[in-house]
């Protein structure tokens, strides 16, 4: 980091202290648990969240899930789910709150488990909403909603409330307009999440198909001079963010960015990128392979929730059921019995899911 920026950032360590979500303000629903022990020890309730997600099936399922690139044509390089949660968005947003004396093993632990999506990234996300609303009534899916259900209801986790309230939050739009107004501590969350476009961009113009590039830099050099200027590699990028979120935060009082000279320029990546490149890609495969996967589902298992189903897959489990279907014509239960899902099914088995409004209501009343 720059000697400038590294002062500045000196200067104003712990400046947000006083509204730091405590450790002593911690629930469970089901309180004790027999993991209860844990939260007295030096990481707290929230050091001991992080163990229970990096401990559960919800964690051993994320590598097979991409972030924002197709599945195919990835290189071992590129980001994913897992690369995503647990080496950028984690320690950004532990770092942002380290600086500005938040809870960081609040931050930490959300980060970590917030995002609970369904296969193929956002435009899956999309698909599977669009398939809630035309089969389900008019339901709607969203990750984060889906997120507090799964570690709740289906892995029963029993995290705190506070975690379970960041990751619920962790969407909330960007800008001046933002904050998630429920804690600190998710705001950390929702800035250190928003800044995945620094490695997309990586990814995006070093994706080669058929030996040709996808995009090209000389097509875009506007990008580039807004990217160099938080650094000429992604991490610089990434720890120029974390410090002007936290100097911005700074002036304002509170988790902020949305006002400064740096996040004009990041708002400017991110409408180029959404305007140029992602919405340049083309997503329509996954929408209709998980229509596919998706009414199979309803006919092979009419006491299973197909939108949880079908979220509960990875990637590679989709792209397997869709061979399946096209190999076969149809989906066989034996098929679906040897994925992750199949272990989940006597879970899901006879049970609904509130994914428009899962129940956090067993917290802190202050805090709601
Ligand atoms: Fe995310």
């Amino acid at each position: 980091m720059q000697p400038q920026l590294l002062a500045r950032i000196r200067d104003i360590r712990g400046c947000l202290a006083h509204l730091r979500t405590p450790d002593e303000v911690a629930v469970r629903r089901d309180q004790p648990d027999e993991f209860s022990w844990r939260d007295e020890l030096p990481g707290g309730p929230f050091g001991a969240d992080a163990d229970r997600y990096l401990a559960s099936r919800a964690f051993r399922r994320l590598p097979g899930q991409m972030s924002v690139l197709s599945a195919v044509q990835m290189n071992s390089h590129f980001q994913t789910r897992l690369t995503h949660s647990i080496a950028q968005v984690a320690p950004a947003a532990r770092t942002m709150a380290e600086i500005l004396g938040l809870n960081a093993n609040l931050a930490y632990a959300s980060a970590l488990a917030h995002d609970a999506k369904a296969p193929f990234g956002a435009p899956g996300e999309r698909g599977l909403s669009k398939l809630a609303q035309e089969y389900m009534s008019g339901r709607t899916f969203k990750h984060e909603r889906f997120g507090v259900v799964l570690y709740q209801d289906i892995e029963r986790l029993n995290l705190t409330w506070q975690t379970l309230v960041c990751i619920l939050n962790h969407s909330t739009g960007y800008g001046a307009d933002n904050p998630t107004g429920v804690l600190p501590e998710a705001d950390t969350l929702m800035y250190a999440d928003k800044m995945y476009r620094f490695p997309d961009a990586k990814d995006m113009f070093e994706r080669r198909i058929g030996g040709q590039p996808l995009f090209r830099w000389r097509d875009f050099p506007d990008l580039r001079e807004l990217l160099d200027w938080f650094g000429a590699t992604t991490a610089e990028r990434i720890d120029r963010y974390i410090a002007e979120v936290c100097l911005e935060s700074e002036r304002a009082g509170r988790v902020f960015f949305g006002e400064s000279e740096a996040a004009a320029k990041y708002r400017e990546i991110k409408d180029i990128m959404r305007d140029r490149i992602y919405r340049t890609m083309h997503f329509s495969s996954a929408e209709a392979l998980l229509k596919a996967v998706f009414r199979e589902f309803m006919r092979l298992l009419p006491d299973v929730d197909p939108v949880v189903a079908v979220a509960l897959l990875s990637d590679a489990d989709a792209l397997f059921l869709q061979r399946q279907i096209f190999a076969n014509g149809r989906l066989r239960l034996d098929d679906i019995g040897q994925l992750a899902l199949g272990e989940l099914l006597p879970i899901l088995s006879g049970r609904t899911f509130d994914l428009e409004n899962p129940d956090l209501s067993w917290g802190p009343a202050a805090a709601k």
